[in-house]
């Protein structure tokens, strides 16, 4: 069991290393280079985050792993090596793609996340869950972030590693990232262990705005202080780095961060049309059932007013309608 372990962590750190090598000086490399350059991917980045390239080879790694006597059932068993039907023989899983180390919270790598050089099915190939890979469990960059989330008792939560990668080019250091939208408990656990405060900056697409929704009611519900990082529509926290610079995504979505109930104003409104009146008093009604929802006062007082400003509406009506959510809801 324990030299199972040595020979997981074993293989993908000298795999790691290899990729690293082949991406940085090889003439293999060279379309990887190129295509991290232009993703604004510095020498300084790549070494940091360990980032590799496995070359389009069926056997490169296989090969290496066989040379220094690491056990190739144990190779297949981690993902580093997968198995051919039809003979049972080894060969590399990942090929021609951009490498991407995933840790756990020691520092060891268990897994990596594979990324097609442009366009490409599917976009990210991982390694596959094991018994040291758990997906659900792991959030990416978090061994090094964790002293920086501790040291501002604050954590910024991204979808994807590039996104961690450039938030941290962003001088943003205590960024981590569930490797998708889905956020589960024990993630939530670790998270809130490590400090109160949460800013959550999915995607603008529709499955990050969804999930932004969902998760900071689970980080909220494990006594976290959640604010969102809201993107404009079309971008991620990377394309908005891209675009417009560290210094925007500083101060206008870290910096301009949302409270969740401000957030959910702006969720609420997405696909609906407010100048039709029919939908515009289902968004005010939806918008009364969430605020009905938080437990202060003044908090409530205060989106109350938000409200009625908004929409040329009575605060005494507004509040009318909220005796009724109230009433319904016993
Ligand atoms: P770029 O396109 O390189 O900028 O990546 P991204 O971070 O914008 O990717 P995206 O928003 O599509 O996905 C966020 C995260 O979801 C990634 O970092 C991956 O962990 C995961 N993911 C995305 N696409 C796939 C996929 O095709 N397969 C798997 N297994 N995971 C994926
Ligand atoms: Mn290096
Ligand atoms: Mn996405
Ligand atoms: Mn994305
Ligand atoms: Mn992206």
């Amino acid at each position: 069991k324990n030299d199972t372990l040595k020979y997981w962590y074993g293989g993908h750190e000298i795999a790691a290393k290899l990729f690293h090598h082949i991406l940085t000086v090889s003439e293999e490399g060279k379309g990887a280079r190129e295509y991290l350059r232009k993703r604004g991917f510095t020498k300084e980045v790549i070494d940091r985050f360990q980032i590799g390239y496995a070359p389009n080879s069926w056997d490169f790694l296989t090969n290496f792993l066989e040379k220094r006597k690491f056990p190739i059932e144990e190779m297949v068993a981690c993902g580093l090596l997968s198995i051919r039907e039809f003979d049972q023989k080894p060969f590399d899983r990942f090929r021609d793609r951009i490498m991407f180390p995933i840790w756990n919270k020691s520092g060891d790598i268990i897994a990596f996340g594979g990324r097609v050089l442009n366009e490409g099915n599917p976009k990210y190939l991982n390694s596959p869950e094991s018994t040291v890979f758990n997906k659900s469990e792991t959030l990416y960059y978090y061994h090094k972030a964790r002293q920086n989330i501790r040291k501002k008792n604050e954590v910024v939560l991204f979808e994807g590693y590039v996104d961690v990668i450039s938030a941290w080019r962003a001088g943003i250091e205590n960024g981590v990232a569930t490797l998708g939208t889905a956020l589960t408990e024990t993630q939530t656990k670790l998270l809130r262990r490590t400090s109160d405060n949460i800013i959550l900056c999915y995607d603008s697409d529709n499955a990050g705005q969804n999930a932004t929704l969902k998760n900071a009611a689970m980080l909220e519900a494990a006594g976290m202080k959640v604010r969102i990082g809201k993107l404009p529509d079309g971008f991620d926290p990377d394309d908005y780095i891209q675009k417009n610079g560290p210094e925007r995504f500083n101060q206008d979505i870290i910096g301009q961060s949302l409270t969740l109930m401000a957030f959910k104003f702006q969720y609420y409104r997405r696909g609906r049309n407010l100048q039709d009146e029919g939908q515009k008093l289902d968004y005010i009604q939806q918008i009364l059932t969430e605020i009905s929802k938080l437990t202060r006062a003044v908090e409530r007082d205060h989106y109350l007013r938000q409200l009625a400003d908004e929409f040329s509406i009575s605060l005494e009506a507004l509040k009318q309608e909220q005796i009724q959510i109230f009433k319904g809801r016993k």
